[in-house]
């Protein structure tokens, strides 16, 4: 009798599992099917489905695509807009539409569908200046380590910063689908500031590893929300207390330096050059001219002294 129970059972749980056709790291994808023969895609324009591999985080080629659709759709996607080196750069343009690969990296060069282009690294952030369509990026350049600049919320009591970087190894191990834990480099904590700086590097030439995905997952689960199906939070536990985080900024740095030039530097700086140079050259003619008149009371009091003579 026992028996029968179990095999009922087990065959309900096989019923279930068969059922359960759904996407772990990808709360907008579509899925049909069951179990052996689910697939999952998301739309990343109007009728372009983009397969997805659902056991692995999702390329972030394919979710920004994603997102820029779901922005246009004005479907609910809540996107927001030191250095660990001299070369490190952050991601100041934000989100465009991207032109990926089929195996979902970016390619070289961009132009978020305007004649405007600029060629990207392997995390799809611009690392050249803009130029018009004849731009030639002869390469996809490797992001091969990335800083995350985390800031954590304020906790209860004292934290124990040595437990911290096998914490935050295991979290992200854990979270960002066995994120290899040998990557997570160096972890450096700053308690005033509440600052974790976690470097996360992979060796040169190793261009299956993806920095970029795993940092793309961990921005949107600081900032907005996750991207998982499952709306957990990305809390490393810290002896038993878990670890909020307020902010993050990712700095990206390339197996080759950018190659951005002064002219796109910043119009604000040119802007306070221009205006320190004509204070100063207002300061020099007021300086000139009190001079002068200075020195015409000078020469008048002389002559009125010589009259007297
Ligand atoms: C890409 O284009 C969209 C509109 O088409 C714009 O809102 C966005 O700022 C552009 N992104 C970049 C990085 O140029």
């Amino acid at each position: 009798m026992n028996m029968w129970i179990a095999l009922v059972l087990a065959t309900l749980a096989v019923g279930a599992s068969a059922q359960s056709c759904s996407c772990d790291t990808m709360k907008w994808a579509t899925c049909e099917g069951t179990a052996p023969q689910c697939t999952c895609h998301i739309l990343v324009g109007s009728n372009e489905k983009q397969t997805l591999k659902c056991s692995d985080l999702i390329p972030k080629c394919f979710l920004m695509k994603a997102e820029m659709y779901r922005a246009k759709k004005g479907l609910d996607t809540r996107t927001i807009g030191g250095k660990p080196t001299e070369d490190a750069f952050v991601n100041n343009d934000g989100i465009y539409d991207p032109d990926c690969e089929t195996n979902g990296k970016f390619r070289a060069k961009q132009c978020n569908n305007t004649e405007e282009c600029w060629c990207v690294n392997s995390a799809g952030v611009r690392r050249t200046d803009k130029g018009d369509k004849t731009l030639v990026c002869d390469k996809l350049v490797e992001t091969y380590w990335v800083r995350l600049q985390l800031k954590h919320k304020e906790m209860t009591g004292a934290m124990d910063a040595s437990k911290l970087k096998l914490a935050i190894t295991d979290a992200i191990n854990k979270r960002y689908k066995n994120f290899k834990k040998d990557m997570v480099d160096n972890v450096e904590y700053d308690k005033d500031s509440r600052t974790i700086v976690v470097d996360v590097k992979k060796p040169k030439g190793d261009t299956e590893s993806n920095l970029a995905n795993m940092a793309y997952y961990m921005e949107k689960d600081v900032k907005v929300l996750p991207l998982f199906k499952d709306q957990g939070k990305f809390e490393p536990m810290v002896d038993n207390k878990k670890l909020e985080m307020e902010d993050i900024l990712v700095y990206y740095v390339d197996a080759e330096p950018p190659t951005f030039t002064m002219k796109n530097l910043s119009g604000g700086i040119i802007a306070v050059i221009v205006v320190v140079v004509l204070a100063v050259l207002a300061g020099l003619a007021v300086l000139f001219f009190a001079r002068r008149r200075q020195n015409q009371r000078y020469n008048k009091a002389q002559q009125r002294e010589m009259e007297a003579m």
